[in-house]
Formats: structure tokens, C-alpha cells, sequence
């Protein structure tokens, strides 16, 4: 399908432009001002007058098809790829988690099962939860097939977390061959602690959740990781930053010249942990890890996004519906964690960043797609309006004015933890490689099944 926007504003990283897009093919032909004698003849006009035209999002944190909570998330990959499509968001990276013990590939072809029929772009982050004889080659095969980023917990060692003589392995193997490491930066042993103590006490409801994660135990998982991380030369990507400190404490190893990356989520600049107390089907719905911090680490969080410290906006989306979040009715560390957002990214960056003065457009490319795409190895095909890449585009109109809810959001929850948020600006149509995913809020009833995206190695030049 050929498809021409004209007349928009084009806006990339680096610059914007009033062009044309001219889309053949699900590649992008021709940008700029260019006569009809210079394409094929489309099949389809969008006119993009006082409309903004960017990169499709990609959101390089989303758990679709998770096992928790007494089954799944709530969203799997089709129902929270349309969501995603209906926020302008067209590529996303999800996770390989093996059990312990579980060869790493093996867990790779049954997450390629669970991906069938994912309406958006995909990849996935490997997870090493263990480290066994096979695990250096297999890190390696993983590369092999175009995943090339890892993502290690330091939390939940008594599951998926690993201790820190394994994290060293595994920096070890993928510095060695040029990938990129993420964490989840908590420690694991104190937040164990905290909460046997609530627990033994009779402090069971959703406030004691954030008082027993608090900011230093993110803060000081951030500081060892990047320790070890310095010794093996290997790049690190901190996953969901929700503390102002982790943010100093990333811009003073920057600083000594250590490849340190960071990613934030809305809900850690525009939520606080105000939303724990009270009603349990309220507050329980806010449970997610790290926890919302106090208000005042908002302004640290944005700080950090503006002063280019955290590169990425994601969403960390892993919703559950009110009758699992109820699993934790008597006990707040039953509490399924997580929450949705892959439909909410966009708009809430645009109205509280953007809208706000914030940041500019320019800026809110860089941190919904661009960057992510540099960084998990898409950066030739994704995050770019120009001749060759993949046309994931999206037209955006930056007037309508909206509220979020759980009665009209596209995710498979009852519940969302940006009831009542005021939205300025919406998608209009979000193309996927070439092909019109969204049209005015409708999704096309015809609509193709997403790729897996086989990553290169991360280009990491403009952070080191
Ligand atoms: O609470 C969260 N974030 N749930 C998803 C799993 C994780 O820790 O990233
Ligand atoms: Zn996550």
C-alpha cells in the first residue's frame, strides 16, 4: 500500500520540518516537498495540516502474557499490542524469563508462542535467572538470533533475581560481545526484612508497600550495580529509575566515564505514593515495584529526563484486573505488582512534558522512540522519519482534550492507575510498517500480525 501525509510537521530527534511523507511498500520513499511525478500514485491521502507526524513509540519495557497473580497479566500480547497501537506505540520489547534451571533458548521459543498474532513490532529482553554451564553460550545464541539485551533483577532472588557473583558472569560474557545489560535495581534482602516485620505486626494494607521498598533500597542496588558493572567494562541500562537519588548517583558515573543508561515511567513523575492510603480496590491498583515515590522525587525524575540522564520513557506495563489485585486483600505482599500504561505513554508525556513546556518535541521523540531505538539495536529501521526506515508513523493531533479511564482505555483491566488524568493531544492514525493500524480511535478489523525484530548491538556513541 502506498500512502502520502502531506502537509504535517515532521518532527525526529533532531529536527522538525513541514513535509511530505510519502510511504511505499511499509518503507518510507520520500521525505520533504516532492512533485507527483516522483512517487508511485498513492492509495491513500492523509492530509496532516496542523498535525504533528512522528516516529511510531516504542516502548522498551512491557509484560504481556506474564505469569502472576493466580494465572496471567491481564493483557497478552494481542490485547495490549492494540492497546499500544491505540497510543501511537508500534514496536515493543517484552522479556524471556526461564525458570531456574530452564535453558534460556528454550524459554525463547515458548515466548515466541506467546507472541503469535502481536499486532506491533516486538522483541524481547533475555533474562538470565540462573547461571548454569551452558549459560555463556547461550548468551552468545541469544545474540546470535538479534537479542541483544539482558535484563538481570537484583530483587526477588528467591525467583528470578540472581546474586551478585552471577551478575558478574554475565556482564562478564556480554561486554565481551558488545550487548547491553538491564537491571532491576533493588535490594532484595532489606525488602524481605521490611516486610516479614509489617507482616509479623499486623501492618497488612497497600501503604505499608512502598515502606517496604524505600527510595535507598533502589538507590543502593543502583550504586553496586554500576560498581560491578566498572569492573567488567560492561554498559548498563537501569530499568524504571522512580528515585531522585538513583538519578544523581547514575549522573556521577556518567560522569567518571562509565556507560550508565537510564529508563523512567510516567507513573514516576507524575504519581506519588499519596495513592497507597485509603481504600484497598484504590490504592491496590498503585502496587507495582519500584513503588511510587513521595511527590518531591518528581522534579528529580525530570530533571533527570531533561538533562538527558534518563533516555527512555517506558511504561513497565504489566496490568492485572481488580479481582487479582484482590488476592492481596489481607496482605499487601500478595498483591499482584504492576500496572497498565502502554496505550497512556504518549499522551501523558505529550501533555505533561510537551504541553507543559517540559521538553520539547524534539526531545519527546528522543525519549519515545529514538533513543530506545539506538539503544536496543533498531536504530536503522525504528525511531526516524527518513528515506529507508520502517514507516511506523504516527499523526498526532496535539489539540483534542481528554480524560483517561478504565471504562474507555483499550487495555484488559477494570482498573487504571490514571483514572481522571487529563490528556491534551491524541494519535489519529498509527501506521505500522506502512500498513493504517489506527484511524480515528477505530482499528482497522484487517490488520496484519507485527515481526519479531532481530536487534543489532546498541549504539551507545552518543552516551559514552
Ligand atoms: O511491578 C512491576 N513492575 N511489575 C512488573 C515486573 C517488574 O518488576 O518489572
Ligand atoms: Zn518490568
Amino acid at each position: 500500500m502506498n500512502i502520502l501525509i502531506e502537509n504535517g510537521k515532521v518532527v525526529n530527534s533532531d529536527k522538525s520540518e513541514f513535509a511530505d511523507v510519502f510511504i511505499s511498500d511499509g518503507k518510507i520513499l520520500k521525505v520533504g516537498k516532492f512533485s507527483e511525478t516522483e512517487v508511485p500514485v498513492p492509495d491513500r491521502k492523509i492530509n496532516a495540516k496542523d498535525m504533528l507526524v512522528f516516529p511510531g513509540g516504542i516502548d522498551p519495557h512491557v509484560h504481556f502474557k506474564l505469569p502472576a497473580g493466580n494465572g496471567f497479566t491481564a493483557d497478552d500480547f494481542v490485547t495490549g499490542g492494540k492497546a499500544a497501537l491505540f497510543g501511537g506505540t508500534t514496536t515493543v520489547i517484552d522479556f524471556v524469563t526461564p525458570s531456574r534451571n530452564q535453558s534460556y533458548l528454550e524459554a525463547l521459543e515458548q515466548r515466541f508462542k506467546d507472541s503469535d498474532n502481536c499486532p506491533v513490532d516486538f522483541s524481547f529482553h533475555m533474562s538470565p535467572t540462573w547461571w548454569g554451564k551452558d549459560s555463556a553460550k547461550e548468551i552468545k545464541e541469544c545474540l546470535n538470533e538479534g537479542i541483544s539485551s539482558f535484563k538481570i533483577y537484583m530483587a526477588y532472588l528467591s525467583s528470578i533475581g540472581i546474586v551478585d557473583s552471577d551478575i558478574e558472569k554475565v556482564m562478564s560474557q556480554i561486554a565481551d560481545y558488545g550487548g547491553l545489560l538491564t537491571a532491576h535495581c533493588e535490594v532484595d534482602e532489606r525488602i524481605e526484612q521490611l516486610r516479614r516485620k509489617f507482616i509479623s505486626e499486623g501492618k497488612v494494607s497497600p501503604e505499608y508497600h512502598p515502606l517496604s521498598r524505600p527510595p535507598q533500597v533502589e538507590e543502593d542496588a543502583v550504586r553496586n550495580l554500576i560498581r560491578i558493572a566498572g569492573g567488567k567494562n560492561c554498559p548498563v541500562y537501569i530499568v524504571h529509575v522512580s528515585s531522585g537519588g538513583s538519578v544523581e548517583i547514575i549522573n556521577q558515573d556518567r560522569k567518571r566515564g562509565q556507560i550508565v543508561l537510564g529508563e523512567t515511567c510516567p507513573q514516576y513523575f507524575l504519581l506519588d505514593d499519596s495513592a497507597y492510603s485509603g481504600n484497598f480496590n484504590k490504592a491496590s491498583a498503585f502496587v507495582m515495584s519500584p513503588p511510587l515515590r513521595p511527590k518531591l522525587h518528581q522534579e528529580r525524575i525530570w530533571d533527570g529526563i531533561k538533562n538527558n540522564l534518563l533516555q527512555t520513557v517506558a511504561t513497565d506495563h504489566c496490568s492485572f484486573t481488580l479481582a487479582q489485585k484482590r488476592l492481596g486483600i489481607n496482605d499487601f505482599t500478595k498483591i499482584p505488582n504492576g500496572a497498565a500504561g502502554v496505550e497512556n505513554r504518549m499522551q501523558l508525556l505529550y501533555t505533561y512534558g510537551v504541553n507543559s513546556g517540559k521538553i520539547t518535541l524534539n526531545e519527546f521523540v528522543a525519549l519515545t522512540s529514538r533513543n530506545a531505538a539506538l539503544i536496543f539495536g533498531l536504530g536503522s529501521s525504528k525511531g526516524r522519519i527518513e528515506q529507508g526506515f520502517d514507516a511506523d508513523i504516527v499523526v498526532w493531533n496535539p489539540k483534542p482534550e481528554s480524560v483517561i479511564s478504565a471504562n474507555t482505555h483499550h487495555h484488559n483491566s477494570d482498573i487504571t492507575t490514571w483514572e481522571d488524568f487529563k490528556i491534551i493531544g491524541a494519535p489519529v492514525y498509527t501506521i505500522r510498517r506502512g500498513e493504517l493500524m489506527i484511524e480515528n480511535n477505530k482499528i482497522n478489523p484487517a490488520i496484519s500480525t507485527g515481526k519479531f525484530m532481530k536487534r543489532d548491538l546498541p549504539a551507545l556513541s552518543n552516551w559514552s
